[in-house]
């Protein structure tokens, strides 16, 4: 550090560590932009899931607070890239952008570029990334992504590459800044990282072990949301069913969603992901009776065949996963089941496919995200005998993804002609004078409207299904 002494009159204690790094880092972005005559810009590229989108909402907070205006793309004075490693497209993703960023560096040589995430939990990516791509300023991990302003301080001081990226932590860093996507909607993370170690997944490596939040604070983060015009808000968590069992007081998450019902002004609840290994009756009873869940239910399967999940860790067989469903439906006989599904896991041979098949003719889900298996250094499943051959994979992947969207086709026309209740959530990109919102079940609706409808919950008339959407009319 060049400058200890500012350092050491910073608090020990956060978050008025970072308040403090905050007021420092603007002093100087309002300096450099006195000098350029104009504002600094910032942009925020993010990879991955809902987690990752929910952390960018706060890195984009620390950055708005600490003087930086919101860019519209990677032509901005500061450049972050939220990244994913679950699948190795995702990695290929990042290096392409940071190849193409060394040439827009080179137009403006004061920009800085960042990289957090996921990947950045990985030793051999850092290593990479020092080696070969020595115009990034700034690397941090997961777990430290509320120290972004004592990291850009330090890059300011250091005027050389910045990293510092955690194994693991047991700290939770509450009420800092947060810029939200939308102002109706919002994720609330209600536990991080995972302790299931499916044996194909790296983020359990990346996103370290399993931690709840308090259900107070959580309680309290959403009351704040809605007082501030939130109606639906989307509990996140890699494995949400487990949430709570740690705790000092334990509290399981059907009684969380109890909590957060009763939250007056709340309209919608949802939640990400739901492990079928850990699914309560106490949870069924609990969305069978509440007015605010959403009727839908996230339900990744990976595979049909006992065989398979047995070695994928998933500690649950075709039949139990089958047995739930049915007692799903029995509850909530119009809820919407959605899912995800690995193709070519390791070993995965043709009758095993064809499991995979048979639960998803059997289940008929709303839809679902496919996925071609992707090996990951460092997890059980990269060492295993057997990696499919990729010609093999690619017809089993396409042969699945037909049947996965001519059953939802079928399945999402079952509300053709009623009238359902819609949040309102964007203009309609591709046609003038309509506007996009979502069902209770999450399927997606365009109707003729305007930007005045945007966060309400208005009726629609279904009109017409259209595979895996609807086109309808506002019901006046
Ligand atoms: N915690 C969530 C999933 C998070 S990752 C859960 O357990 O459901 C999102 C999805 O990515 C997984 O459900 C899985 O289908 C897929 N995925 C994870 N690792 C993968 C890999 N190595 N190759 C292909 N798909 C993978
Ligand atoms: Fe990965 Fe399994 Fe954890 Fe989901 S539950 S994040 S698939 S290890
Ligand atoms: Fe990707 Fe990390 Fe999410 S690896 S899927 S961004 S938890």
């Amino acid at each position: 550090m060049t400058d200890k002494n500012i350092i050491a009159g910073a608090p020990t204690e956060e978050p008025a560590r970072q308040q403090y790094f905050m007021e420092q880092v603007k002093k100087l972005v309002e300096a450099e932009s006195a000098k350029k005559g104009r504002p600094l810009t910032c942009f925020i590229n993010t990879f991955g899931c809902q987690m990752n989108a929910r952390d960018s909402e706060k890195l984009l907070g620390i950055l708005k607070e600490a003087g930086y205006e919101e860019g519209t793309d990677e032509n901005s004075d500061f450049v972050l890239y939220n990244t994913c490693t679950v699948r190795e497209n995702a990695n290929l993703k990042v290096y392409g952008r940071l190849g193409y960023l060394s040439g827009v560096k080179r137009k403006n040589p004061d920009m800085m570029i960042a990289l957090c995430g996921c990947m950045m939990q990985e030793p051999e990516v850092v290593a990479k990334i020092k080696k070969s791509y020595r115009h990034v300023d700034l690397i941090f991990g997961t777990h430290n992504i509320f120290k972004l302003a004592e990291l850009l301080y330090e890059r300011f001081m250091e005027k050389k590459m910045v990293v510092d990226v955690w194994e693991g932590t047991n700290e939770i860093v509450e009420e800092l800044p947060i810029e939200r996507k939308y102002p109706f909607k919002s994720g609330v993370n209600i536990m991080f990282g995972c302790n299931n170690f499916c044996s194909y997944c790296i983020v359990p490596y990346v996103r370290g072990r399993e931690r709840s939040r308090e259900p107070e604070d959580i309680i309290k983060e959403i009351e704040g949301l809605v007082a501030d015009g939130v109606v639906e808000v989307m509990l996140l968590g890699q494995n949400v069913n487990s949430y709570g069992k740690n705790l000092e007081q334990p509290i399981t998450f059907a009684e969380l969603l109890r909590r957060v019902e009763k939250i007056e002004g709340l309209e919608r609840i949802r939640f990400m992901t739901s492990h079928p290994k850990d699914l309560s009756d106490e949870l069924i009873e609990t969305m069978k009776n509440s007015k605010k869940i959403c009727s839908h239910l996230h339900l990744p399967l990976q595979s049909g065949s006992s065989e398979i999940l047995k070695r994928m860790n998933r500690k649950y067989s075709k039949e139990q996963y089958l047995a739930l469903v049915e007692k799903l439906r029995a509850a909530m006989p119009d809820i919407s089941l959605t899912t995800d599904i690995i193709v070519g896991f390791p070993g995965e041979t043709e009758e095993d496919f064809e499991e995979t098949m048979d639960v998803v003719r059997k289940v008929r889900y709303d839809s679902a995200f496919t996925f071609i298996y992707s090996k990951r250094t460092g997890t059980p499943a990269a060492a295993m005998p057997n990696q499919v051959p990729e010609d093999v994979v690619k017809n089993r992947f396409d042969r699945l993804l037909r049947e996965v969207q001519d059953i939802a086709a079928e399945v999402v026309k079952r509300h053709e002609g009623t009238v359902q209740k819609v949040l309102v959530e964007e203009i309609d990109t591709h046609e003038a004078g309509f506007v996009t919102g979502r069902l209770s079940n999450n399927t997606v609706v365009h109707f003729a409207g305007d930007a005045s409808l945007i966060g309400k919950i208005v009726d629609v008339s279904l009109d017409e299904a259209k595979g895996f959407y609807y086109m309808g009319s506002l019901v006046k």
